[in-house]
């Protein structure tokens, strides 16, 4: 099957387009909940918890990793690549996409401060950006309400005062978290503002890997290292046929 992690339910984002995509692939979700969220933890610690989680996916037969996280990606993708034989796909900061179609010239990211830290988002910026000036905001709290289900609206339009500030004209999620917000950001965003969620462009790519290594089955399980109240919550909001005994509570 299909490995899917992150730090929590953000990840579901990425599931939905993998399904829609590839409807008939299993899928074995892992959420980290126990040690969510991840956006501001030592690298290392990101670092041995991708490893963990990675190993546990393996163990449970998963022939590829999508590691729907950005912040993980960040931290971990070369470690893991290096250290498994199985591919592993992960989160693309969307910057260039964004660049390219911007008419004001300026560029908003909503991210993890981990994810900002990152090589490949620094790379990426660095090679795409040159002529774009790029607004980096933390979306601190964020994870935590999209988790909780609670509102975000206060923060969201604290962050989003920012990038309408700057004349920002697109805006990238680069958290797998924020796409459940794309409602109340649409709202409090700027009018004519493009939002790219990278989702899509990531279940494009672990397609091509996929076609040639999976076998069909449709099956989609979820596990969560605490509570699965979250996974459940917005999985099931996704895809309602899920019945309860596709969740289950692991110890990693
Ligand atoms: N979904 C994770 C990401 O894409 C959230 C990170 C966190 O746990 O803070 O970055």
């Amino acid at each position: 099957m299909i490995g899917i992690y992150d730090s929590g339910v953000g990840g579901l984002s990425v599931w939905k387009e993998l399904k829609a995509q590839m409807p008939e692939k299993d899928y074995l979700y892992l959420a980290d909940n126990a040690h969510c969220p991840y956006g501001d933890k030592p690298i290392d610690y990101i670092i041995e918890r991708a490893d963990k989680v990675s190993a546990y996916l393996m163990s449970q037969g998963a022939k590829m990793v999508v590691v729907a996280c950005n912040t993980a990606t960040a931290a971990a993708i070369n470690y893991l690549r290096e250290k498994y034989p199985i591919p592993f796909v992960g989160m693309e900061p969307a910057v260039k996409p964004a660049a390219n179609i911007s008419r004001t010239g300026v560029v908003g990211v909503l991210a993890t401060a981990n994810t900002f830290k990152g090589r490949l988002y620094r790379d990426t910026v660095m090679k795409y950006c040159s002529n774009i000036k790029v607004i980096e905001v933390i979306g601190k709290g964020l994870v935590e309400a999209v988790e909780s289900g609670n509102s975000a609206k206060e923060l969201l339009e604290k962050y989003i005062s920012e990038f309408k500030a700057a004349n920002a004209d697109v805006l990238v999620l680069g958290c797998t978290h924020f796409p459940f917000l794309t409602e109340q950001i649409v709202k409090l965003a700027p009018k004519g503002m493009t939002i790219i969620n990278p989702a899509p462009a990531v279940a494009k790519q672990s397609k091509l890997i996929a076609s040639k290594i999976i076998f069909n089955g449709g099956k989609n399980m979820f596990y969560s290292t605490a509570d699965t109240e979250p996974i459940e919550r917005i999985a099931k909001a996704i895809c309602p046929t899920l019945g309860t005994d596709s969740f289950e509570t692991i110890n990693i």
